[in-house]
């Protein structure tokens, strides 16, 4: 057996191409032998020729990959829907994988991902990287540890403009279900910005490598594009034990924001604000003294070297399927919270230039999230905003597969 960890990435256009920039140009990458990759139509990858002049072989599928390589880990960087049947294929051929977050559309299929773990006693991680981040691992550590006490209320704001392009890049951005029936929920929570959200569940997990799925979401679903589905959200958790999570996410504010956290706890708050320089997460503690934990995005490739690494060393991962479920339920849980989204107002709209190239801005909506975000509500809620409307509040129900891993630390739950 080769000494470096055999490895094959699937999906090697849109974010793909930052594993590839990973696997031939990170420092840790000569640990790693890629031997190949998979892709229906590779020549959307920019680096395709590089990845043909060191002589990596390109499948037209995961399948035929499998059929005439042996990797010892699989990278899928495909499109959600595709998440639940290549895990299962790739472990069934024994091989461990690493998923882009998120875990997928429909709950059916995040079950199924989970299922392929357990049979095939592969590793099957999911690659929210913040998780595997040292500053991430550290301020959990002293979460469970009780230095912070109760958590109160957890509270992210992001925006992450995106132009027409982005809604136009595949047959999938921005669908309820893909053209052919399958649960893809492409959203703001359920795609580009759902990092933030899975934070704040994989803090308030029980466990080091495990997340806590609220026990109710109500959420306000915003559409300012042309797409199926919303582009900006608005969501409050009602976690177990009596925590807050707010969340709140933009598509449509022309400028970049956050990921902004403002975490309260009873002995501390814990803030986050990239916009600062050389941002880190830092918690005040209510008697002066503070604790510096560091920046999630300094270590952002630690998830293909952790995996890696766990190849060889059995060690779990920091990040496994069921860590990733939670933030499915939420998912789920807030579409049905506001199945008729609101459609934000044609009078608000406006163009605005954004590299790389123009995008639909809505007037309001940067001060309108701004403000819910500072007083801890939702849109609807500071009751002047005339376009807000509130979804139901719908109860969460935990699969059986999860319930053993939500209680183990009653204390933090
Ligand atoms: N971790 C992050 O920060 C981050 C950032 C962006 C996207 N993502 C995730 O990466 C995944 C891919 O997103 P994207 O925006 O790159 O999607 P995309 O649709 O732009 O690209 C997907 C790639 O998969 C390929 N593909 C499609 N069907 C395939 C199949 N059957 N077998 C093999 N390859 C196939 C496509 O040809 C394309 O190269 C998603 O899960 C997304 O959420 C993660």
């Amino acid at each position: 057996m080769s000494e470096r960890v055999k490895i094959g990435l699937v999906g090697i256009a849109g974010f793909g191409e930052w594993y590839i920039r990973s696997l031939l140009t990170d420092p840790k990458a000569p640990q790693l032998d890629w031997m190949a990759a998979a892709d229906p139509a590779p020549e959307r990858c920019r680096q395709l020729a590089q990845i043909k002049e060191i002589g990596v072989p390109i499948y037209p599928s995961l399948a035929e990959l499998l059929r005439q390589q042996r990797p010892e880990l699989l990278v899928l960087c495909t499109p959600i829907h595709l998440h639940a049947e290549q895990t299962a294929m790739a472990t069934q051929a024994g091989v461990a994988v690493l998923c882009e977050k998120p875990l997928a559309g429909g709950l059916d299929d995040a079950l199924r991902i989970i299922r392929a773990q357990e049979e095939s006693r592969r590793r099957v991680s999911i690659g929210y990287q913040w998780s595997f981040s040292r500053a991430i691992q550290r301020l959990k550590g002293d979460i469970l540890a009780g230095r912070f006490g109760f958590p109160k209320r957890l509270k992210t704001f992001v925006s992450y403009p995106r132009p027409y392009v982005y809604f136009a890049r595949n047959s999938w951005v921005g669908r309820i279900n893909t053209p052919d029936g399958r649960p893809v929920l492409d959203s703001p929570v359920n795609n580009a910005t759902a990092h933030f959200l899975h934070n704040m569940l994989y803090l308030l997990g029980p466990t080091w490598n495990t997340s806590l799925a609220p026990a109710a979401v109500q959420a306000e679903l915003y559409r300012a594009n042309d797409i199926e589905n919303y582009d900006n959200a608005a969501l409050r958790c009602q976690m177990p034990g009596g925590t807050e999570v707010l969340f709140f996410t933009a598509h449509s504010i022309p400028e970049r924001r956050g990921p902004q956290c403002h975490f309260e706890f009873e002995l501390a708050t814990i803030t986050f604000d990239p916009s600062q320089r050389n941002a880190q997460f830092v918690a005040q503690f209510s008697d002066g003294g503070t604790s510096v934990y560091g920046s999630p995005d300094d270590d952002r490739t630690e998830k293909i070297w952790q995996c890696a690494a766990a190849v060889r060393s059995g060690s779990e991962s920091a990040c496994p399927a069921h860590a990733a479920l939670p933030h499915t339920l939420t998912v789920i849980a807030a579409q049905e919270s506001m199945p008729e989204m609101i459609d934000l107002p044609a009078s608000a709209r406006r163009e605005s230039k954004l590299e790389p190239g123009p995008m639909r801005s809505i007037d309001g909506l940067s001060e309108a999230f701004s403000r819910a975000f500072e007083k801890g509500v939702l849109p609807a809620e500071l009751g002047d905003i005339p376009w807000a409307g509130a979804g139901r509040v719908v109860p969460v129900e935990v699969p059986e597969v999860l319930r053993a891993s939500q209680n183990e630390n009653p204390e933090v739950v």
